[in-house]
């Protein structure tokens, strides 16, 4: 349980609230590297922590992010014509480079005005099949971040990114809540298939105990936390540790190992969720195995326009909303076909947190020890916007994320669970 104002802090990220200093510390994702598939493409309105962006692929095929109105009289870039390494506003012509530099501006002759300023311009890197966006300020811009996914191969990776209409911490909660995998995934889990992109051995572990034992260790980036269940077994009694990774701010690793998630807030009450899924042995962005993998996580193109997963269909009435149940099949529920009666796996999280509305208030909840990571997540949030508004920085921006890992399996007799990340000692925050 939060206050009110704790929990106003966490979840509010506009300009020059607590929450949104932090954020604009890190380097975030802003989109997905192929929704500017081309050099001089059409652009991208992007909305991030409650302000607007517009992102267009240069004929260099550099991508550009600057402020989405036109300097000159607030026209909408992301109308504009994307030609000649630059952007240029409808209205009046002016022109920009990815870097906001002004190349014309044809209703001002003086060919010196243009000199005098540049357009507001963010610091961008495509990693990850994603755009990453620096917002903070110029001077206080630290290294660009590596995880342990930018190094695969483009087609060993899979990088999806679905919109809701509900503040970020909500999503980022079931990042950090093994319990509710044995609920209301359950489906999905006894649905996975010997060899396919989860192992059947641990998804049987995580169907068999609804209560894990949470354990948790911070990191010099954040935490990491195992969810250890006891297994039924015929011997000695089996512990198995699925072990979750939470980076600040937005950031977290799962098990087995090969799935990144970022849910980053579009403004107080909408988030851009990202999921990567990547495979070191085989190709998983060819057929198949592409349709498959999201297939399994509910990500498939009709999936995602029926549940108002997209941003063509998030505002749509028939698309699964609140007034009509998220299109909940309760027919099968009755029948015993479906224990959710949702599209298995992101569309269910996608229903329950937009089920607790656009911003919840955490005033009125009771917590678990199940919910020790949530907590720790939480007070994680609340320290770095401390960290940041008494003129510091905060947790992670210049560690190293290239380590990072998530990873689950049985535990030996007297086995520690931090050593199946090679979790060595770290900066506690
Ligand atoms: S508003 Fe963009 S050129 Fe005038
Ligand atoms: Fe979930």
């Amino acid at each position: 349980m939060l206050t009110k104002e704790e929990n106003e802090r966490m979840c509010r990220v506009g300009p020059g609230t607590p929450m949104g200093d932090a954020l604009r510390r890190y380097w975030i994702p802003a989109l997905l590297s192929a929704d500017l598939p081309e050099a001089d493409c059409t652009p991208k309105r992007v909305q991030l922590l409650g302000e607007n962006f517009v992102a267009f692929r240069d004929t260099n095929g550099e991508v550009g992010v600057l402020d989405e109105a036109c300097p000159h009289r607030g026209a909408s870039l992301a109308l504009g014509r994307v030609e000649d390494c630059g952007i240029r506003c409808l209205y009046h012509g002016w022109k920009f480079g990815t870097d906001g530099t002004i190349q014309d501006t044809p209703n001002m002759p003086n060919p010196q005005y243009k000199d005098r300023f540049k357009a507001p311009a963010y610091p961008a890197f495509e990693a990850g099949g994603m755009v990453w966006v620096y917002l903070g300020p110029n001077d206080k811009e630290p290294p660009r971040p590596h995880f342990r996914h930018f190094d695969v191969d483009a087609d060993h990776i899979i990088t999806r990114a679905v919109v809701q209409p509900c503040n970020y911490v909500q999503i980022m909660e079931g990042f950090v809540d093994s319990s509710h995998l044995t609920i209301l995934h359950q489906d999905a889990l006894a649905s996975v298939e010997t060899g396919g992109f989860v192992s059947t051995e641990s998804t049987s572990r995580i169907a068999a105990d609804a209560g894990p034992r949470l354990e948790i260790a911070n990191t010099d980036s954040g935490f990491c936390y195992a969810a250890i269940r006891a297994v039924p077994s015929e011997g000695d009694p089996v512990e198995h540790a699925r072990v979750t990774t939470f980076t600040a701010p937005i950031f977290s690793m799962q098990a087995p190992d090969n799935v990144f998630i970022a849910a980053v807030p579009m403004d107080d009450e909408s988030t851009l969720f990202f999921n990567v899924f990547w495979d070191i042995e085989k190709p998983i962005n060819t057929e198949p195995l592409l349709t498959q993998t999201l297939e399994f996580f509910g990500l498939s193109p009709e999936i995602i326009d029926r549940m108002g997963m997209t941003f063509e269909s998030w505002k749509r009435p028939d698309a699964a909303n609140p007034n009509n149940h998220f299109l909940q099949d309760r027919e099968g529920m009755e029948a015993g076909t479906t224990f959710s009666g949702l599209p298995d796996f992101v569309p269910e999280d996608a229903a329950i947190t937009n089920s607790m509305g656009p911003f919840y208030d955490r005033t009125r909840e009771h917590l678990v020890p199940a919910d020790a990571a949530v907590i720790r997540m939480r007070r994680l949030l609340l320290h770095c916007a401390d960290l940041v508004e008494k003129g510091g920085e905060p947790i992670g921006v210049r560690s190293d994320k290239s380590q990072l890992r998530a990873v689950a399996a049985d535990l030996d007799p007297g086995q520690r669970w931090v050593d199946l990340i090679e979790l060595q000692d770290q900066d506690a925050w």
